[in-house]
């Protein structure tokens, strides 16, 4: 399973990165807002400032939504780097933009999937990536898991090139999880991905065996 990271800032990219398990980055407004980044210019440059960071597949989401400007600013933010895929929203005008940025070969994640039709429809319109969101399912009493294992087997039954990006992913047990019933992606918070490296008997394991190692060398 790739790990994506789920922020737009960027020291938390550099670590991510840095540990070497990075495989893209995703992003969306609230998340370039919660970093204080506004402004079109600003905007554009930020996502290549974490182009330059990653090796591959950074989420751009696009603002407009209507066909046709959510077209031309999908083109324009694939231009910023080869990197960039282009994040259009689960609206009907937005599967029209997918159909029609795949088209051209640039590549789309469809974003805010909330039942397996929506997966269905993204994955027929020529989507890239699908991003059903698994924690905000969970916050209303609705398990995400279950949507993820839903769009897994309709993509496996007819052999869908759309990879299945879990996000909203919120904690190292969705994670493992995720990994579990085959999504491709997840995205988390840096946090989520730390997580994974804490076990109380291997702090205690590694104390003992530096104690140890100290007896035996005096
Ligand atoms: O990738 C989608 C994500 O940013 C939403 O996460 O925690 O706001 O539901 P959350």
């Amino acid at each position: 399973m790739k790990f994506f990271i789920d922020t737009a800032n960027l020291n938390e990219i550099r670590e991510a990165q840095d540990l070497g398990v990075l495989d893209g980055v995703t992003t969306n407004p609230s998340l370039m807002a919660k970093e204080g980044i506004t402004g079109e210019e600003h905007i554009l440059k930020h996502y290549k400032d974490i182009c330059d960071i990653v090796d591959d597949s950074v989420s751009a989401e696009v603002i407009a939504t209507d066909f046709a400007a959510m077209v031309s600013e999908g083109k324009a933010l694939a231009e910023i780097d080869d990197k960039i895929v282009v994040k259009i929203p689960m609206i009907k005008d937005g599967v029209k933009a997918i159909t029609a940025l795949s088209a051209e070969g640039i590549r789309t994640n469809c974003t805010l999937i909330f039942n397996a039709g929506q997966a269905l429809l993204a994955a027929k319109a020529g989507a890239s990536y699908v991003s059903p969101f698994i924690g905000r399912l969970d916050d209303i009493c609705s398990d995400g898991l279950v949507l993820i294992e839903q769009i897994v087997s309709i993509y496996d039954n007819y052999a869908y090139e759309t990879e299945v990006l879990a996000a909203s992913v919120r904690h190292s047990m969705h994670l493992i999880q995720c990994a579990e019933i085959g999504a491709d992606i997840a995205t988390c918070p840096l946090s989520v991905i730390t997580a994974l490296l804490k076990h109380p008997l291997t702090d205690s394991g590694l104390e003992k065996f530096l104690a140890d190692h100290k007896k035996g060398n005096k």
